[in-house]
């Protein structure tokens, strides 16, 4: 890949850009919201979420994912005890309004505190509260089409379930004819475990969990930006029974994501002592980044 500008590294002026869209894609049930709530572009041409999609959609390969795993499943770039890594996070920025939108913290506390008021158990609480922690490759100079985005199996036919799909016939996969029938590279319901995932904060964070939570924590933070399939079910042929079974949780789980955000921002000092416990009590001492 030639070296990218600054634009393709970073076509949204916040990684919360793209969730905004999300939620505009899959409104909660039940709530009407006005459409100028949302972020409105006149021009499709000049619709920074548009750029972000065709981006990830043409850079999003199976090389791709099997080199960013090469290299960030070492875990050798940071290594800092967990309530630092959640403020390293923190310093992920909105530039276009740092006053007015809720920073990565402030979400990831709305998030694990609905969870918590709904009586959950505790890992799920857990799971509510680190589960965007792995949007830190931005910090480590990933640009946000290999962070966020709605996520996908690579290595076989690209869904037309999956947002912008168009944009997949400029990935070279889609000509390759190793990846680009229904099974590609995998065989019928083979199972998740056994299907590499386009690159994201949603991979990465399990790969540094995946010894020390629950399954069900497991699959909600590894699967939590796979729309096409917990929304779509565009995925069957490749799930087996028991991820079937587990995305239940992911479906469980979505909803505290997508609409726990409130204009009230928690009080985080109020809040450190209980999630420094809770980190205490499932996690060790410090995450390997
Ligand atoms: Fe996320
Ligand atoms: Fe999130």
């Amino acid at each position: 890949m030639e070296k990218l500008t600054e634009k393709e590294m970073s076509p949204l002026s916040s990684l919360d850009v793209w969730e905004d869209d999300v939620l505009s894609r899959y409104p909660e049930p039940g709530i009407a919201k006005a459409k100028d709530e949302f972020r409105v572009y006149n021009d499709a041409e000049d619709n920074p979420v548009r750029e972000f999609y065709r981006l990830n959609h043409t850079y999003q390969t199976y090389g791709n994912v099997l080199a960013k795993k090469a290299n960030f499943l070492q875990f050798d770039k940071k290594e800092m005890p967990w309530w630092s890594a959640m403020e390293y996070l923190n310093t992920l920025v909105d530039e276009s309004d740092p006053d007015i939108s809720l920073d990565q913290l402030q979400h990831l506390l709305q998030t694990s505190e609905a969870i918590r008021a709904d009586g959950h158990p505790d890992w799920f609480v857990l799971t509510g509260f680190i589960h965007d922690l792995g949007k830190v490759l931005c910090l480590f100079g990933e640009p946000q089409w290999n962070v966020v985005g709605d996520s996908f199996p690579v290595g076989c036919k690209f869904s037309d379930k999956i947002v912008y799909p168009e944009f997949f016939a400029a990935n070279p996969d889609n000509d390759d004819e190793r990846y680009n029938t229904k099974y590609g590279v995998y065989t019928h319901q083979c199972g998740l475990d056994n299907v590499h995932m386009s690159w994201g904060h949603d991979e990465y964070l399990y790969h540094i969990t995946k010894d020390y939570l629950p399954e069900e924590a497991l699959y909600m933070i590894r699967y939590h930006s796979f729309y096409s399939q917990h929304r779509e079910k565009a995925y069957d042929h490749l799930l087996n029974a028991h991820d079937q079974e587990m995305f239940k949780w992911v479906d469980k789980f979505n909803p505290y994501d997508l609409y726990s955000k409130s204009p009230k921002p928690p009080v985080v000092s109020e809040l450190k002592p209980y999630y420094e416990d809770l980190i205490a009590k499932y996690l060790p001492a410090t995450v390997k980044l």
